[in-house]
């Protein structure tokens, strides 16, 4: 599936500035960024938390010819069920108390750009209804207006848990998921692409900083400690050791 020229292509268009790794399944994703940054497809980006979903998101955007209009995040797990609507799709002049302007949402925000809907999992389930429909329209009201409002915007969707296990479960719709996986991506996490900690490394040995991904992805080691590996792993250049505590 790699494929070493469309990967220069990629490059080129800066998503190797982005993305760090040269590991197989890293190389397969910057080619599906590659083949998919232009299209309007939706993405659903899923893996472990810190194995770097959103830096992924970031890379589409940046190759993608929506690079020069906004990428809007939004955070679905921090988004309380009465604000999910109006953060999303703004609301009219006094469509609620207190709402005495109208205001737009993060979807008009992302016009000709794209949104990033970050642990799309827990999403509440009115606001799926209405995403659903904007996917499939491309269009939607703002709370409390009647006036309905079209966008053109790429969908990058995020999650740490398995959607389809959710939608089994009831948890998330099942037609939301199906088409929200347009493009599926998946990221393992860094204990399973061994070869990209040594780009990580080199990276964070420029940058003088041990990267964050390895104190994000769930092992158990203080940053006081791991900032000693890095220390020494730059000055002696022996891998084996701190691969070993790392990756596994
Ligand atoms: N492949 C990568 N290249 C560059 N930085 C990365 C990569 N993977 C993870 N990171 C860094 O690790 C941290 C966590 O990444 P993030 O995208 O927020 O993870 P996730 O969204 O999966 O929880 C960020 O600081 C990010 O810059
Ligand atoms: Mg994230």
């Amino acid at each position: 599936m790699f494929d070493a020229k469309s990967y220069e292509g990629v490059r080129s268009r800066g998503v190797a500035a982005i993305l760090i790794g040269q590991s197989r399944p890293m190389l397969e994703i910057c080619d599906i960024i590659h083949l998919v940054a232009s299209k309007r497809c939706t993405v659903l980006i899923t893996g472990e938390t810190g194995t770097g979903k959103e830096v992924i998101a970031k890379a589409m955007h940046a190759a993608s010819d929506r690079a020069a209009f906004p990428m809007v995040s939004i955070n679905c797990t921090a988004l309380p069920s009465t604000l999910v609507e109006t953060e999303l799709f703004g609301h009219a002049k006094g469509a609620f108390t207190g709402a005495q302007s109208s205001r737009i949402g993060r979807f008009e925000q992302a016009n000709k750009g794209t949104i990033f809907l970050d642990e799309i999992g827990d999403l509440a389930m009115d606001a799926q209804a209405k995403l659903l429909r904007v996917l499939q329209e491309r269009e939607f009201e703002r709370v409390g207006s009647s006036e309905t409002v079209r966008v053109d915007v790429r969908v990058i969707a995020a999650s740490n848990v398995d959607l389809e296990v959710a939608a089994r479960e009831r948890k998330f719709r099942e037609d939301l998921y199906y088409r929200l996986n347009v493009v599926p991506i998946h990221m393992p996490p860094l204990r399973e692409r061994r070869e990209d900690i040594r780009c990580y490394s080199n990276t964070s040995s420029r940058r003088s900083a041990p990267p964050k991904t390895c104190l994000q992805n769930g092992w158990m080691m203080r940053q006081s400690r791991i900032s000693r590996i890095w220390r020494g792993l730059v000055t002696s250049g022996n891998w084996s050791t701190p691969c070993k505590w790392l990756a596994s």
